[in-house]
């Protein structure tokens, strides 16, 4: 059976399309690869798909994967994407943590009748449509990014990151200690009440890991569902002015483009390249998995 790749541009993704009935584990790394190089995102359609097989595709395209979307849904159901149904503006997933993710992926087992499309931004296209100022300033500084998390948030995280941790209860300060020197370029200060104070420097455009080529792919204009939502400067605490961010809004804005979901349907988003979000959800059927991991 043949994998059908269609070069037409859906989002900025590549459609990569199965033959019925054909199990979406056969899509092969290199094949996927190639053309996450070329558009920055793969849309998989047509695939037999559910989220046992979803799960096992992601192992299959990563290195490491952070979380196995399977294990989530049926253990705690933590990464069901759906914060809320308000849009939410373009981000790289979790760039504002010290691990974010190369690769993320979505699957939806049920699309929605309306509305509720994601949203994709190639990063590689922002970076050329940028004017020369904008683009040497986030070259010569990487991001500042900085605020506080509760005591509990922050506890989880480290127990998420420590092998060997369960539960945000077993963290202790020497944990803390470990996860503080993992992160050279954090700092991170414990307040009186327990909670942290961190500032976290991580690039605004970097080279993608996949294609080698400058993108613009950061989280200024992403949402902050479980943490405060942190300030955000450049890394000598400049603050990144209302031209630059207008200009930013014009050029990812004209770029953006939309994901029409249909039941199963799987994207493989290059983090290190590609901004997604989503539109408002107006159809609450919908059912929408994620999947994180490194090359
Ligand atoms: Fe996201």
């Amino acid at each position: 059976m043949g994998i059908q790749i269609k070069d037409i541009e859906t989002g900025n993704a590549t459609i990569m399309i199965g033959e019925q009935g054909q199990p979406i584990t056969d899509v092969q790394k290199d094949q996927a690869f190639n053309s996450l190089e070329k558009s920055g995102a793969l849309l998989l359609r047509g695939f037999d798909v559910d989220l046992g097989s979803f799960s096992e595709f992601v192992g299959k395209m990563c290195s490491k994967v952070t979380l196995d979307p399977a294990r989530t849904f049926f253990e705690s159901n933590v990464q069901k994407v759906d914060a809320g149904t308000a849009p939410v503006g373009l981000h790289t997933e979790n760039s504002n943590t010290p691990f974010p993710p190369d690769l993320v992926f979505f699957y939806c087992r049920k699309a929605a009748s309306n509305g509720s499309q994601t949203t994709l931004c190639d990063g590689q296209v922002v970076w050329r449509f940028l004017s020369d100022d904008t683009r040497s300033l986030f070259r010569d500084h990487q991001l500042r990014i900085s605020r506080n998390i509760s005591e509990p948030h922050w506890k989880e995280y480290v127990a998420f990151e420590t092998e060997g941790l369960n539960s945000a209860d077993e963290v202790t300060m020497e944990h803390f200690e470990a996860f503080r020197h993992r992160v050279p370029n954090q700092k991170i200060e414990l307040q009186d009440d327990m909670s942290i104070f961190y500032s976290l420097d991580a690039p605004g455009a970097r080279k993608s890991l996949v294609s080698k080529q400058w993108a613009f792919a950061n989280s200024i204009m992403g949402p902050s569902y479980n943490y405060e939502k942190p300030l955000i400067t450049f890394d000598n605490d400049q603050a990144i002015s209302d031209e630059i961010l207008e200009e930013i809004r014009v050029v990812t804005e004209a770029v953006t483009k939309e994901v029409q979901w249909q039941d199963g349907d799987v994207v493989m988003i290059d983090n290190t390249r590609v901004m997604h979000g989503r539109r408002e959800i107006t159809d609450t059927n919908r059912e929408l998995f994620i999947g994180l991991g490194y090359l």
